[in-house]
């Protein structure tokens, strides 16, 4: 069984159920455990045709799979080296099953190297081992599904701007605050730098956001106005709303030294973003990033800051969120619905199944 969102409008979503297909040889059939829904995914939904992200998971004409972040175990096998029962960490359909052909299957990981992935980004094709993870603990699954995505963004973007020296800004603004991909960043911002961390939100959200104790502070987006208009500034833009975009650029003018766009929880709100004062924005493509990174510090090197940071992070914000589980046809419908509408509480993450 497939949910399926038409590719013009999100609102509307079904699900689907097919005969599964035999698997040929060198595939195996994953059943999906579980899978983290957030405004990030209802982002993939929206940009799916720009950057391709319905190519994943192809579905009916007209109509897409949305990719989620998930735990998926080994239902069947027809690859010598990965075994029925063995559980799987990646990107996933929001589906009861998904098809693989493995490749490059190593101790920890593998690569789906199935014909219709192959000219997609690398990084959402792997898988981990889960079992074969250091130190893995399964009752973190729910939290690195829901944050670890947005926390490695927000990982990378800390560090792009401090290799940057921040453009010479000494406060970071950022866009739709109570999302999780900006409060991992607002963290690591707050803990590892010697800059002021202001938070723009929704009036709504206005106290989980100064809750959170890592913005210094925090400010509705109807106060853009109290913005102090001349300490240098860079803007990171998680919510892609033209309109609160141009009122932080109008106020703040020539003192922003740097304007990064990331992402679009605000996703009926984008708009051209010609012609605004200070810095002109930019998209952050991670990858580069990473790239660079991978040079500089060796993969090894890596994946021990980047792990180092998500351990002190989730240390460090146990309470910050609520998991919430839903299991079944009808609660999968209503968190999406909720998600694209903005009507999820930001202190609260959602675990699905279709199970
Ligand atoms: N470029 C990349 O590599 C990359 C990687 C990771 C994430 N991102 C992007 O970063 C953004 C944040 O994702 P997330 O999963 O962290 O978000 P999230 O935690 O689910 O965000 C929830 C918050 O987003 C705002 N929001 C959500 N839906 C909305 C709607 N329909 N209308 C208005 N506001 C809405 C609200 O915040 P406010 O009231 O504070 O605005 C809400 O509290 C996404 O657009 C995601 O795609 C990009």
């Amino acid at each position: 069984m497939d949910f399926i969102v038409n590719r013009q409008n999100l609102r509307e979503g079904k699900f689907e159920s097919k005969p599964t297909p035999k698997l040929e040889d060198g595939q195996a059939r994953l059943r999906i455990k579980k899978f983290a829904f957030t405004a990030n995914n209802v982002t993939y939904g929206a940009v799916g045709e720009l950057i391709g992200y319905w190519n994943f998971f192809p579905a009916l004409e007209g109509w897409g799979r949305i990719p989620v972040w998930g735990v998926a175990a080994v239902d069947e096998s027809r690859h010598p080296e990965l075994p029925e029962g063995e559980r799987l960490y990646g990107y996933l359909p929001m589906s009861t099953d998904l098809i693989i052909e493995p490749g490059n299957v190593t101790t920890h990981g593998l690569t789906d190297v199935s014909a219709h992935r192959a000219a997609l980004p690398e990084v959402y094709n792997q898988y981990t081992r889960l079992a074969a993870e250091p130190g893995y603990d399964r009752t973190q699954d729910d939290r690195r599904m829901i944050l670890n995505p947005l926390f490695m963004t927000a990982f990378l973007i800390d560090d792009f701007l401090a290799d940057n020296d921040f453009f010479g800004a000494k406060t970071v603004v950022l866009l739709s605050a109570s999302s999780k991909t900006a409060f991992s960043l607002a963290f690591l911002l707050s803990r590892n730098r010697q800059c002021q961390v202001v938070g723009l939100t929704s009036q709504g959200n206005v106290s989980f956001v100064e809750g959170l104790g890592c913005y210094d502070r925090t400010v509705a987006y109807g106060d853009i106005g109290s913005l102090p208009p001349t300490d240098p500034t860079v803007i990171v833009d998680m919510a892609g709303n033209a309109t609160v975009l141009r009122a932080a650029h109008e106020r703040l003018g020539d003192a922003v030294k740097y304007s990064c766009q990331v992402g679009m929880t605000h996703w009926e709100e984008r708009g051209g973003v010609d012609g605004l004062r200070g810095a002109k924005p930019e998209f952050f493509f991670a990858p580069s990033q990473v790239d660079k990174r991978r040079k500089d510090w060796g993969a090894a090197g890596f994946n021990q800051r980047s792990a180092e940071a998500w351990g002190t992070f989730l240390a460090e914000t146990d309470g910050w969120l609520e998991i919430v589980h839903g299991r079944g046809p009808e609660a999968v419908q209503a968190v999406y619905l909720d998600t694209v509408e903005g009507r999820v509480v930001p202190s609260q993450g959602h675990i699905l199944s279709l199970e």
